[in-house]
């Protein structure tokens, strides 16, 4: 993928070969400005490639998919609306098939601790509780694929620690293929099966890593010599490619 700003060519990716196999739990995991957001945004059909091409079950993606949720970093929702309309944004207004849409909205907003909170505001909710109902809007139309981008970034470390446990139950209940964006090693490592690490200028990806860690996992597999093992690992990607420098270290 190559931009063209300022007069200038931009190269986001260089060329990018990775295929996803279904039910995969996957992390885009790198630096600022490496093109996480580009090959996420390619891959969900906003966006056409330079060159190349993106398939989801075999049949080429050219434009945004239905099949797809989508969450991203800030939760976007629409403050004329309540929490069940926000859910509900993109579910046909006609009447057919609403009231099992709405069953299956309150249902998701059960499920990620937000019952009884279909009649409030956006602005009368908590970042977290905001992301959750943006997680659940994707959600709606059960897709066979979500991608997130960084769709934690913007949360404390115990709201985020709890999203992510979240977010596990409802991976692990409906055999989904999540693409997750991140730049946080921790988080990537408890979510994923496969990290794949991306090293910048020109954005790539460098190297994969799979992750072996039991599921379910727990908040106290991070305390396994497993996690940390992996965490190294990925460390050490970035710190051979320059992305992360230890001067104390070096000295
Ligand atoms: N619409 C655009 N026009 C020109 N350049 C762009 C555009 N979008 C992204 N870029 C450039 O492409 C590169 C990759 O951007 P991208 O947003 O994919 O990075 P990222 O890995 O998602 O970063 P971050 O972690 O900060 O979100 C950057 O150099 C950026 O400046
Ligand atoms: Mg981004």
């Amino acid at each position: 993928m190559t931009y063209r700003a300022a007069g200038k060519d931009i190269q986001a990716l260089v060329r990018t070969s990775l295929a996803i196999r279904r039910g995969e739990f996957v992390s885009l995991l790198g630096p600022s400005g490496c093109g996480k957001t580009t090959l996420l945004r390619i891959v969900a059909g906003l966006q056409a490639p330079s060159s190349g091409r993106v398939s989801v079950a075999g049949i080429p993606v050219s434009r945004p998919q239905t099949e797809m949720g989508i969450v991203f970093q800030t939760p976007i929702l629409l403050e004329w609306f309540d929490v069940l309309g926000n859910v509900m944004l993109r579910q046909d207004p006609r009447p057919a098939g609403r009231a099992a849409a709405m069953r299956r909205a309150s249902a998701l907003l059960a499920q990620v601790g937000l019952a009884g909170c279909e009649g409030m505001r956006p602005s009368q909710l908590s970042g977290g509780m905001q992301q959750r109902v943006a997680l659940c809007r994707a959600l709606l139309h059960d897709p066979s694929v979500l991608l997130m981008d960084e769709p934690f970034g913007a949360l404390d470390a115990l709201t985020r620690d709890q999203m992510c446990l979240d977010l596990q139950k409802l991976w692990t209940g409906g055999e989904k293929t999540v693409l997750f964006v991140t730049h946080d090693i921790g988080e990537a490592v408890f979510l994923s099966d496969r990290v794949l690490v991306m090293a910048p200028s020109p954005g790539r990806v460098d190297v994969a890593i799979d992750i072996d860690l039991p599921r379910p996992r727990r908040l106290s597999s991070r305390d396994t010599e497993a996690f940390f093992h992996a965490c190294r690992t990925i460390r050490q990607a970035f710190e051979r490619r320059g992305v992360l420098r230890d001067d104390a270290a070096a000295s």
